[in-house]
């Protein structure tokens, strides 16, 4: 049987480790790339930090496999046996342009369950945590259960470009719970987004595309905290492939998809 906390122990310290060298990296030259269009940016940094966690981990699990963004990994067909999925940078726009708001993603899975999900805002110095069954921590702080709230007491975290023209959806779909919500946030990291969550700065948070790396510690640490994961359309989400999300506490989960999720061709 693995040994979670062993496991979970490494993993935090390379963490540690990684936004040393992320830090180090803000009085230096970045080389910016970009990837399938000019607003999906990459640096040297992004696939530092992901070569330096698949060397640690063959290095000590010399048979567990790796997803990462940059694709230094291994390209998976299925999730079985243990499977680390990491985006050594969640938020490479801000990382680029305002250096904060971006973090380091990590989630361990056994069989396709997660087991371990670590998001560290390298800036704010904010590791969210969790061993599965041990509840998530904020640094050192246990947070609580995620309770219900109502659409009009939400805070529901939404890049502004799906209420534009666009060509996943009609912009009309989503206007009413933008209208109907108490606020609409965008902080330009998944991860974070989902973070925040959990730790109740926001209630909700809604994309239309994630890959597996954006998404895969964020709902471990969700559901440990009695939210809900899903897609737009209520569906499961698929480790293995691009999803969009909708990610809640759990009355709100059920009411949004109800009321104004459930006639969108997502
Ligand atoms: C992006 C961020 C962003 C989300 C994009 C992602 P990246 O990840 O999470 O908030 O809107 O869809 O691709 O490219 O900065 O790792
Ligand atoms: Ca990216
Ligand atoms: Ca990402
Ligand atoms: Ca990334």
């Amino acid at each position: 049987m693995a040994n979670w906390l062993e496991i979970d122990k490494n993993a935090k310290t390379w963490v540690k480790e990684a936004s040393q060298m992320i830090k180090q990296s803000f009085s230096k030259t970045l080389t910016i790339e970009t990837k399938s269009n000019a607003n999906d940016l990459v640096t040297n940094i992004d696939k530092r930090t992901e070569q330096f966690f698949i060397n640690k981990i063959n290095d000590h699990y010399p048979n567990h496999r790796i997803v990462g963004e940059e694709g230094f990994g291994d390209s998976l067909s299925n999730l079985d046996g243990i499977v680390w999925i990491i985006d050594p940078i969640d938020g490479t726009m801000n990382f680029i342009h305002q250096q904060r708001n971006f973090a380091i993603s990590i989630g361990i899975y056994e069989d396709g369950v997660g087991q371990i999900g670590l998001i560290y805002d390298v800036v704010h110095d904010e590791l969210y945590h969790s061993i599965k069954g041990n509840g998530v921590f904020l640094n050192d702080l246990s947070l609580p259960r995620l309770e219900d709230v109502n659409v009009s007491e939400a805070i529901i975290g939404m890049n502004a470009t799906w209420v534009t023209e666009n060509k996943r959806i009609n912009p009309s779909l989503l206007a009413p719970l933008v209208k109907n919500a108490r606020g609409i946030r965008s902080y330009g990291s998944a991860a974070i987004e989902m973070a925040y969550i959990a730790s109740g700065r926001l209630d909700a948070y809604i994309s239309l595309r994630l890959a597996p790396w954006d998404i895969a510690a964020g709902i471990i640490l969700i559901e440990e905290l009695g939210g809900i994961a899903t897609t737009l359309k209520g569906q499961p989400l698929d480790l293995l492939a691009e999803n969009s999300l909708f990610i809640a506490r759990p009355g709100l989960h059920e009411e949004i998809i109800q009321k104004y999720l459930n006639n969108g061709d997502w």
